[in-house]
């Protein structure tokens, strides 16, 4: 029988066990310019012991930030910062890839430099309030994306790869999920357009076969991956018809020969099953489990073929050595939201491992 503890052949990178970090925005980018720090490079490093480290979501443009202090891969600092992450993860005997998040619509004017403003399909607002360095605002209508816009969001997504192969990357993960911009396109309320990049599901599955397809010719399929999140309102995205719609992209995708698929899900596990079925590459499932943290007896998941990865978030913040607690039965450390996103090493390097 296959275990979460057997290594792991993910298209040609060995994986020690089938254990993933899920991405997880920590907004501790303290370097110049967005870049990661030594700081991010120790919390990382720890977690080494993961068979696949997915990073924070990274814009891979200006424009595609959506939260304060999060880093980016699009410019020279920002490589050298990575450098360190990747340097420090494979010295531990890790894999890491980059997950490059364009926040689209879920943003504010007062994070963007100069007179950037957020962007998205179409010009709705989306519904709910923002952290910005002068506190909580409500977010805005972002401007409409013209198509010579779009097709340079693709182009940056594209040199972002190309980026994060520079700093020592694995690979990257499109973030295709969670109501930013890859999964407003996929949306029926923030992809109202009519053109080709819209209107029916053809179109809406197009930008996000677009961005891997430029990635897969920048970096290699074996370098390219995605997370999705079929179902999931958060952020205030409403889809419809999900499982055709999923069903579609999944068709275009694959030919592709991704690295993985990545599932956070939110729609049940019957929906995951037949995504599952569908996928003919190697897939990694984040359970459904909130409010409650992913557990151990997730792990069963990898027996019984479900997925060949299981993707771990908060179980991963606060446990650094998690496949070895998950080996040994735990315990676990709590995680403490209240410093899951910004501030120093407090809640973010100081949580103890097994034994220490
Ligand atoms: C967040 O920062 O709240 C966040 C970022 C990316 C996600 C989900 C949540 O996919």
């Amino acid at each position: 029988m296959v275990t979460a503890f057997d290594a792991y052949d993910l298209g040609g990178t060995k994986l020690s066990n089938r254990i993933a970090m899920s991405p997880m925005t920590r907004n501790r980018a303290h370097g110049p310019g967005l870049s990661p720090t030594e700081l991010n490079a120790e919390y990382y490093a720890q977690r080494a012991g993961a068979g696949l480290i997915i990073t924070e979501g990274t814009q891979p443009s200006v424009s595609g930030q959506g939260y304060i202090n999060t880093p980016g891969l699009h410019s020279e600092e920002q490589i050298a910062g990575w450098r360190k992450v990747t340097d420090a993860v494979h010295a531990n005997g890790g894999v890491i890839f980059a997950q490059l998040m364009h926040t689209g619509r879920i943003g504010h004017p007062d994070t963007l430099p100069g007179d950037l403003h957020p962007v998205a399909p179409s010009a709705v607002a989306p519904g709910g309030q923002i952290v910005t360095d002068a506190g909580q605002q409500d977010m805005v209508a972002p401007k409409e994306l013209t198509e010579a816009e779009i097709t340079q969001i693709i182009a940056d997504f594209a040199e972002a790869g190309r980026n994060a192969i520079a700093a020592g990357f694995d690979g990257v993960e499109i973030h295709g999920a969670n109501g930013y911009l890859v999964h407003q396109f996929l949306s029926s309320n923030a992809n109202l357009r009519t053109d080709g990049w819209g209107k029916d599901i053809q179109g809406k599955t197009r930008f996000a076969y677009e961005v891997a397809a430029a990635l897969v010719e920048a970096i290699g399929a074996n370098r390219v991956a995605i997370r999705i999140s079929p179902g999931n309102q958060y952020n205030d995205i409403a889809e419809e018809n999900i499982e055709e719609l999923y069903t579609a992209l999944l068709a275009r995708l694959a030919p592709l020969n991704l690295a993985y698929l990545h599932v956070a899900e939110s729609a049940g596990r019957e929906l995951t099953t037949k995504l599952r079925a569908q996928w003919p590459g190697t897939f990694v499932l984040n359970p459904g489990t909130y409010p409650n943290p992913t557990g151990p007896d997730a792990l069963a998941l990898i027996e019984d073929g479900t997925t060949d990865l299981v993707a771990y978030g908060a179980l991963f913040l606060a446990n650094p050595d998690l496949p070895a607690r998950l080996a040994a039965g735990g315990p676990f450390n709590t995680p403490d939201f209240s410093k899951a996103y910004g501030g120093d090493h407090t809640g973010y390097t100081d949580y103890p491992t097994l034994g220490a």
